[in-house]
This record gives structure tokens, C-alpha cells and sequence, in this order.
């Protein structure tokens, strides 16, 4: 298994926090952002972690990061040149995926949960991450039928079609390098992370599993605040970077 920590963008939500910086190198209680999702993938067991980066804040990552060595793990970095839509992670990533399966996970994203057991268990398909939340329009959202099934996905629907949003933590099979490279960008002129969670869900072969504990997306400057807060109360005992 392959990991990809996506933490390109231009943080425009957050200005002018971001006017010098990437959103994911801010602060987050005592440690950079990133530091939170590199924690998750690393308690998972991933050795090898593709960092996709902003191009004017690669020297600051190479800074921060280095090889990988002190955290016991090897670090691959890419550029993303402009912020073109999840899926294109996978497109940037190929020949770093080569023949494995792959874990990403956002790099503003924050999990209390441990996924060693969801992400060493996979075996194919695509395995997603749902929480309730109170503003699902935020967020991808995933509908289940009666029996807890997924049946419809959609990303930050206009109007409510369910109160699961999917989280920034994706496990795919080698298949989803094609799938990416076969995507349309959507009427924002992005690729959505959706289509390639409806080509699994289509198949029969997307699996959705509850995240159970807090999980924060720090993009704006509430959750930020909130992530702050969280980061000092819940996850001090939870890092091992
Ligand atoms: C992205 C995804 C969305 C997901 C969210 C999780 O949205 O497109 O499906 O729910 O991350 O953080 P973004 O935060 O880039 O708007």
C-alpha cells in the first residue's frame, strides 16, 4: 500500500493566513498541520508517502519534511501545478502508485480515529470514510438505504440528501490511476474525487465505514479555530511524529 498526502492548493479560504505560506504548513496547536494526516497514514503502516505539493511552497515542504527518514518512512514529492481536483493526485502519483494500492488522505485533514485495521485489511475495490455532520453542503455526501448501504453520492449538494459527509481519507485499488486519467472535469472545471467513488459505487465495490471519533477539516478559519483546540485536548496521546 502507497500513500498519498494531497496538500497542493492556494489556501484562498484562508487569506491572508496563506498569502505566504500553504494552508497545510499553518500551525495546528503545536505542530504543522500536515502533521496530522501524516500521523494517520504513518500509524497505518505506509512506508512510502508521495507528498503533491503547491509549486511556489515545495522548498518550505523539503524544509519541514526532508526524506522521510526521521519519521521512518520514505517521502516522494510532486508539483501540482494548479489545483485541478482530487482524482488528479492519482494521475501526478502513477508511477510513484506503479502496481500497488494506494491511501490518501488530505492534507488539512485531521482524524482522532486509527485506520490501521481498515487500511491493512483492503483488499480491492475503494474503501471511504463517512461522519454525520451538521452541514453536509460543505462536504461530499454519501445516501444509504435502509440496511446502511450506499446508494447515491454526490459532491456539496445544493440541496440535503443525506447528513454523512465523506472525509479526506481514501483507500483505492490500482485500478483507480485509470479511472482518474479517464475522468471529465466537472461544470468548475475540476476532476471530482465523486466520479471515481460513483465508478466504484456502480460496481458494487465501494465500501463505506464510519469514522467514530472527531474528525475536522481545517480549511476555513472556524474549523481552524476548532482544530486548534482539538489538537491540544484530544490528540496529544494519539501522535507518534
Ligand atoms: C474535499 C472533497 C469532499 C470532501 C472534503 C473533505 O472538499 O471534494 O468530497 O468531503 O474534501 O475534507 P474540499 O475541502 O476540497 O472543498
Amino acid at each position: 500500500m502507497k500513500g498519498i498526502i494531497l496538500s497542493g492548493g492556494s489556501g484562498t479560504r484562508l487569506r491572508p493566513l496563506t498569502k505566504i505560506t500553504s494552508k497545510q504548513l499553518l500551525p495546528v496547536y503545536n505542530k504543522p498541520m500536515i502533521y496530522y494526516p501524516l500521523n494517520t497514514l504513518i500509524k497505518a503502516g505506509i512506508k512510502e508517502i508521495l507528498i503533491i505539493v503547491a509549486p511556489e511552497r515545495a522548498g518550505d515542504y523539503l524544509n519541514l519534511l526532508g526524506s522521510g527518514k526521521e519519521f521512518g518512512v520514505k517521502f516522494t514529492y510532486e508539483i501540482q501545478d494548479k489545483p485541478a481536483g482530487l482524482p488528479e493526485a492519482f494521475i501526478i502519483g502513477e508511477s510513484f502508485i506503479g502496481k500497488e494500492d494506494v491511501t490518501m488522505i488530505l492534507g488539512d485533514n485531521i482524524f482522532e480515529d486509527d485506520f490501521a485495521e481498515d487500511i491493512k485489511s483492503f483488499k480491492s475495490g475503494a474503501k471511504v470514510f463517512a461522519r454525520r455532520v451538521p452541514d453536509p453542503e460543505r462536504f461530499g455526501v454519501v445516501k444509504f438505504d435502509d440496511q446502511m448501504h450506499a446508494v447515491q453520492v454526490e459532491e456539496k449538494p445544493q440541496t440535503w440528501i443525506s447528513d454523512y459527509a465523506l472525509t479526506g481519507l481514501y483507500v483505492y485499488d490500482n485500478r483507480v490511476v485509470e479511472v482518474a486519467k479517464n475522468c471529465q472535469p466537472s461544470s468548475r472545471g475540476e476532476l471530482e474525487i465523486v466520479d471515481l467513488h460513483r465508478w466504484y459505487l456502480d460496481k458494487g465495490e465501494l465500501d463505506v465505514a464510519m469514522v467514530h471519533g472527531e474528525w475536522l477539516d481545517a480549511g476555513t478559519f472556524e474549523s481552524l479555530l476548532r482544530a486548534q483546540n482539538f489538537a491540544k485536548e484530544k490528540m496529544q496521546d494519539k501522535m507518534v511524529i
